[in-house]
C-alpha cells in the first residue's frame, strides 16, 4: 500500500489517494470482489431453475462479450479519475463535453450496491451458520430430504438469521473502516487458491459417487427450446452480478489501480478466474442433486441443501465442509466490502470520515436486510401484486435483473460514446484492432443486447 500525489488533481479528496501496492494486489482484489455467493450460491441455483446447458452458454457468452469489455470500462473509469464513482463519471463528463448530469449514473449504483449487500449479507449468513451445523456433525450420513430439512428449519428462524446478518454486517464495516486493501489483500491471497482446492475436491467426489454425467450434461448441454427470455436477461444480469460490475464497484476499485498496469489483460484474468469458480460449482452440485433425488430447481436454498449431503457422507466431511462455509464465507466478505465501498468513497471524497460512513451505511443496509429476512419467515406469504415472488425474490430480481443491466450499459455508453477513442488507446493501451472491437462492444452491441432483451420482456 503507498499514497499517491497524483489522481488527487481531479478533484481533491481529504482522503490520500490509496493505491493498491502493486498489479497483484489489485487483480487479487477485483477477483475477491468477482467470486463470492454469485459464483457458488447463484449461479447453480440459477442454472438449475433456467433450464441449464443454454442458459450456461447464454451467460457464457454475456461474460465474454457484455461483462468483460464493461468490466475494462468500468476500471478504466475508475483509473482516469477515481474512486468516487459519481465524482469520476461527473469530471471526465465535463472534460469531454458531456452533461455533469453523468455522476447521477455514479450515485444510482451506489445505491444498488447497498440494496445488493442488504440480502447478500444474510446468505452469507447462512453461510457462518453452516460452519458450526456442519462441524457439529447435523450432516452426519444425511439424506437430501433430512438436509432440506435443515434448511428449512434455519430460514423459518427470524432471529438466526438476523444474527449471523449482522455477524457478516459488522466484518463487512470493520474491513471497510480500515481502509481498503490491507484486510482484502491480505485474504485474498491464501483464500482463492483454498477455495479452489476445495471446489476441486467437490467436483473430484461428485464424480466419485454423484451422477456426475447426468449433472455434467445438465450443466453443459444446451437445450434452446427450454430458453425463454426471462432466462436470457438472467443470463446477462448474471454476468453482471458476477463480475461485480453495472454499480461502479470497480470504478472504485480502478481508483486505486496504479498507473501501468494492463488493465485488458487484469480483466480477462478476472472474468477467467470467476467462470471457472462458477463452473466448478456447478460441476459439483448437480451430480449430488441427481444423484440425492434433490430438484434441480429448488431455487436459492440448492448449494445449502446439495452440499451438506456431499459432506454428510464423506470421510471427514465435517472438517471439509466447515472449512468449504467458512471460504465460502470469506468469500462474500471479500465481495461485500466491494459492495459497501462506492458509497462510502462517495462519502470519504466528500469530507465524511471513512469508519463513520462505514457504520452508518453498514446500519441502514443491515435494517434493509430484515426484508429478506422476513421473507423467509413471517413474511413468507407476502406477495405483491398476484406474483408468486416473495419480497427476497423481487430485491435480487430488481437488482440484477434490472438495476445491473441498466447501469451496465450506461456504463458502456458512457465509456463509448463519451469518451474519446484516444484517451480510451492510452488507458487500456491496446492495439488498434482490439481497441476497434472493443469500442463496438460497448458502444452497440452491449447497449443493444440489454436493451432488445428488457423490450421483449415489457411488452410480453
Ligand atoms: N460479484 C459478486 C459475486 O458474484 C457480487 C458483487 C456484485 C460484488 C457487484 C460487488 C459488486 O458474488
Amino acid at each position: 500500500m503507498l499514497t499517491h500525489p497524483e489522481g488527487s488533481d481531479a478533484h481533491p479528496s481529504p482522503e490520500p489517494h490509496v493505491m493498491w501496492s502493486s498489479r497483484f494486489a489489485f487483480v487479487m482484489a477485483a477477483v475477491g470482489s468477482a467470486v463470492g455467493l454469485g459464483n457458488i450460491w447463484k449461479f447453480p441455483y440459477m442454472a438449475g431453475t433456467n433450464g441449464g446447458g443454454a442458459f450456461v452458454l447464454v451467460y457464457l457468452g454475456c461474460v465474454a462479450l457484455i461483462g468483460l469489455p464493461i468490466l475494462m470500462a468500468e476500471v478504466m473509469i475508475g483509473r482516469a479519475d477515481g474512486p468516487s464513482p459519481v465524482g469520476a463519471l461527473r469530471s471526465l463528463a465535463i472534460r469531454h463535453g458531456a452533461s455533469s448530469q453523468w455522476g447521477f449514473i455514479g450515485a444510482v449504483g451506489a445505491v444498488t450496491a447497498l440494496m445488493v449487500l442488504s440480502f447478500y449479507s444474510v446468505v452469507a449468513g447462512w453461510a457462518l451458520a453452516y460452519v458450526p451445523k456442519i462441524a457439529s456433525g447435523d450432516f452426519l450420513n444425511a439424506s437430501g430430504s433430512h438436509s432440506e430439512s435443515v434448511l428449512s428449519q434455519h430460514l423459518a428462524d427470524p432471529l438466526a438469521l438476523g444474527a449471523w446478518h449482522t455477524v457478516f454486517i459488522v466484518l463487512t464495516i470493520l474491513i471497510i473502516a480500515r481502509g481498503v486493501g490491507r484486510g482484502i489483500e491480505r485474504a485474498v491471497v491464501w483464500l482463492m487458491p483454498a477455495l479452489f482446492a476445495l471446489l476441486v475436491m467437490l467436483v473430484a467426489y461428485a464424480a466419485m459417487e454423484g451422477a456426475f454425467l447426468q449433472g455434467a450434461s445438465f450443466l453443459l448441454t444446451p437445450d434452446f427450446s427450454a430458453l425463454s427470455s426471462d432466462a436470457v436477461l438472467s443470463a446477462a444480469g448474471h454476468a453482471f452480478f458476477t463480475l461485480s460490475v453495472g454499480l461502479g464497484a470497480m470504478i472504485v476499485y480502478g481508483g486505486y489501480l496504479p498507473a501501468g498496469v494492463s488493465i485488458p489483460r487484469t480483466a480477462i484474468l478476472v472474468a477467467s478466474l470467476d467462470t471457472s469458480c462458477a463452473l466448478l460449482a456447478g460441476l459439483a452440485i448437480f451430480p449430488l442433486v441427481f444423484a440425492n433425488g434433490l430438484d434441480p430447481e429448488g431455487g436459492p436454498g440448492l448449494v445449502f441443501v446439495a452440499l451438506p449431503v456431499a459432506f454428510g457422507n464423506m470421510e471427514g466431511g465435517n472438517i471439509f465442509g466447515a472449512l468449504f462455509f467458512i471460504l465460502l464465507a470469506i468469500a462474500a466478505l471479500t465481495s461485500a466490502v466491494a459492495l459497501l465501498e462506492p458509497m462510502v468513497a462517495e462519502l470519504v471524497s466528500r469530507g465524511r470520515n471513512r469508519a463513520w460512513s462505514a457504520a452508518f451505511l453498514g446500519s441502514l443496509t443491515w435494517s434493509l436486510g430484515f426484508i429478506s429476512i422476513f421473507s423467509f419467515n413471517i413474511w413468507a406469504d407476502v406477495r405483491l401484486a398476484g406474483d408468486a415472488r416473495t419480497l427476497f425474490d423481487w430485491l435480487n430480481l430488481l437488482t440484477s435483473d434490472l438495476l445491473l443491466p441498466l447501469g451496465g450499459i450506461a456504463i458502456a455508453i458512457f465509456a463509448g460514446w463519451v469518451i474519446p477513442r484516444e484517451t480510451a488507446e492510452q488507458q487500456l493501451g491496446v492495439g488498434s484492432h482490439v481497441l476497434t472491437a472493443w469500442r463496438v462492444l460497448v458502444r452497440y452491441v452491449a447497449p443493444a443486447a440489454v436493451t432488445i432483451v428488457l423490450v421483449d420482456i415489457a411488452l410480453k
